[in-house]
């Protein structure tokens, strides 16, 4: 992902795949869950390398 991209990935209705492909939704419905349960999600990502998501969740809440 770049930078640019990689700023709006948890924006509902964000996507980068065609008309009809992609809802943009997937990662913002993850963000909500994690938030609910005041976790984190981190994000690590190059272009045309590869993306790796780190969520971390609270045993105790
Ligand atoms: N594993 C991934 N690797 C690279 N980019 C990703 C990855 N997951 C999501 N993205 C980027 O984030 C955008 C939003 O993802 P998501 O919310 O799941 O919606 P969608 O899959 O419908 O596009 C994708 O369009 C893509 O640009
Ligand atoms: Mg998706």
């Amino acid at each position: 992902m770049t930078e640019e991209v990689k700023h709006r990935i948890f924006e509902p209705f964000f996507t980068t795949k065609d008309i009809g492909e992609g809802t943009g939704l997937g990662l913002s419905i993850v963000f909500s869950i994690i938030e609910k349960h005041k976790g984190h999600i981190e994000v690590i990502s190059k272009p045309d390398e590869g993306t790796e998501f780190i969520i971390t969740l609270n045993v105790n809440p």
